[in-house]
């Protein structure tokens, strides 16, 4: 009785985690080498991968694209479309988008205040120093269907 229920123990835990890997994306610690899942944003000066904070991953890698939009824009921009959630700020109980530029000959990537309607700053930090706020950006979009 005993063995049964360790057997069926293990065959939800199992169904529990084939299931879970069909999300569409997710958040993954690693060390060392990158995920093969990881989701690249674009090129540094070095012409070496950008990835997304630490670190975005998902089988369907087709499935994502970015959208020009701006600060001004965002919110109408991305009605019927899926941003991407990158963060979370308690402050004002906001969801923060994924966004990118191209600064310095390289793939910028940073949050995107998306919960300031007609001020959705993108952001990203500047040779670890500073940040600068930029108005013109990409926004990272999930699709399930074209
Ligand atoms: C990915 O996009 C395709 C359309 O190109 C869609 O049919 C499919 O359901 C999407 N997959 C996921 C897991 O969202």
């Amino acid at each position: 009785m005993a063995k049964l229920l360790i057997l069926f123990t293990l065959l939800i835990l199992y169904i529990v985690i084939v299931e879970s890997e069909d999300v569409d994306y997710y958040w993954r610690d690693y060390e060392g080498e990158i995920p093969e899942d990881a989701i690249s944003a674009g090129r540094d000066a070095n012409d070496k991968d950008v990835y997304i904070g630490q670190i975005l991953c998902s089988k369907h890698k087709d499935n994502f694209s970015w959208l020009r939009t701006s600060a001004k824009t965002l919110q109408r921009d991305i009605i019927g479309k899926h941003a991407v959630a990158g963060g979370y700020n308690g402050k004002v109980e906001g969801i923060y988008s994924i966004g990118r530029v191209m600064y310095d000959k390289s793939t910028q990537v940073g949050p995107i205040s998306s919960f300031y309607p007609g001020n959705a700053d993108f952001y990203f930090v500047y040779k670890n120093k500073h940040f600068l706020f930029i108005k013109t950006y990409e926004v990272l979009i999930y699709s399930k269907e074209h």
